[in-house]
């Protein structure tokens, strides 16, 4: 953990508006990150999110969206089939275990968990940030999980913004094949870096490092937020660089400010981490952006989605898979059979809420209006 004094600490001088703020007395020592810090990050990042509330004041908007039931659907329950392709690969339902840990000994056992229920019912799988792992190679063992989950899509995860500082082409290639991944996950998080008292801050000029990392990797490059969502904007210049699919990550669910206001170190930086709580793009809005912006590409919907219920909705506004991390965590965190159970009760309620609203499959799901109150 950093010591509070160093964040008082004068960055070195250079342009720009984090330079500046350090000049005016910011907080924030920026881009003081380093590779022996990330091992802690991750253990404070999956105790505070199973100990504390985290999250945003936003809600995700999906619950302004209602199915029309139907009473008369024309269809078996057991004939319901939520199977969808996303990258190529076959998934048994449209589900994706949102990117969250490795690095510690904790988080094996839950990557573990979360793996295991992810073969047994074919859904799709990311891990947390491997850059620990790029450093410290005895890491590895914590993110891997192919042993046991042999046939799911799984993605391997980076920081964008390493691009800026060092990484390249080849440490995503690393990435992906440190753990046999199908596809990579660079994740953008602008704002948890600059409320993280080491956050590394310099976006500037990111989307043509991203753009090459696609052209050069050789495996599909998919870009998500981590809770604040996918402008329209960002939608058409991500699909402009190349990226095969947009994880919007929105608004309404786990708050990275949140979870970073409990790692503050002072009481100014917590101040300031909290104000915010109400910030980013709700989920069913970010979903509609990136289907404007990218109408070309798989969007994936995550942020705040809480059941299969949510998921269903999200693909009827036209995601093509709906991701959710935190209550996935929090049953991992408990055992193997909670992390099945939460699995098994999403996609059941996923199946229900297409058998009421009469679509027999994704497809027929994608298609099916969507009342707003
Ligand atoms: C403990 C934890 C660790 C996370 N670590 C990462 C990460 O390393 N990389 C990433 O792309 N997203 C990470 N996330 C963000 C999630 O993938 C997701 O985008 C975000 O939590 C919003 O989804 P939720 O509301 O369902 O939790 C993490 C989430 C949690 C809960």
């Amino acid at each position: 953990m950093v010591d509070s004094a160093s964040h008082y600490k004068t960055p070195p001088p250079g342009e720009g508006c984090a330079a500046k703020a350090a000049q005016a007395g910011c907080l924030w020592s920026f881009g003081r990150a380093d590779e022996t810090m990330l091992e802690q990050r991750k253990a404070d990042h999956i105790r505070i999110n199973l100990d504390q509330e985290v999250s945003s004041s936003l809600t995700t908007g999906l619950e302004r969206y209602r199915f029309v039931h139907q009473a008369v659907p024309e269809l078996d329950l057991a004939q319901v089939d939520p199977a969808t392709i996303l990258l190529g690969k076959k998934l048994r339902a449209p589900l994706l275990i949102s990117s969250m840990t490795g690095g510690t000994e904790r988080a094996r056992e839950i990557n573990r968990r979360l793996a295991r229920a992810a073969q047994s019912h074919g859904i799709a799988m990311g891990v947390g940030s491997q850059r620990a792992a790029l450093f410290h190679p005895e890491l590895a063992g914590t993110f891997r999980v192919r042993d046991i989950a042999p046939d799911i899509l799984l993605l391997a995860n980076l920081g964008a913004v390493q691009l800026n500082y060092g990484y390249d082409v080849e440490h995503c290639r690393e990435a992906v094949e440190m753990i046999g991944a199908d596809a990579l996950i660079l994740h953008l998080n602008p704002l948890q870096e600059a409320v993280q008292p080491e956050g590394n801050v310099n976006f500037a000029g990111l989307l043509k490092r991203i753009e090459a990392v696609c052209r050069t990797l050789g495996a599909p490059v998919v870009v998500k937020e981590v809770g604040w969502g996918i402008s329209e904007q960002a939608a058409r210049q991500l699909a402009s660089a190349g990226v095969s699919a947009i994880d919007v990550a929105g608004g309404g669910g786990t708050s990275w400010s949140e979870v970073e206001k409990h790692r503050a170190t002072s009481h100014s930086m917590r101040r300031v981490a909290g104000r915010f709580r109400g910030w980013g793009i709700p989920t069913a809005e970010s979903v509609l952006m990136a289907r404007r912006g990218a109408p070309d590409l798989p969007i994936i919907a995550s942020g705040g989605l809480r059941d299969g219920v949510d998921a269903a909705k999200c693909i009827a506004l036209g995601a093509s898979a709906a991701g959710i991390a935190r209550p996935f965590l929090k049953a991992a965190a408990q055992s193997d059979e909670a992390a099945d159970e939460a699995v098994v009760e999403t996609i059941t309620e996923l199946c229900i809420a297409m058998f009421a609203a009469g679509a027999g499959n994704i497809e027929a799901l994608r298609q099916t209006p969507l009342l707003k109150d």
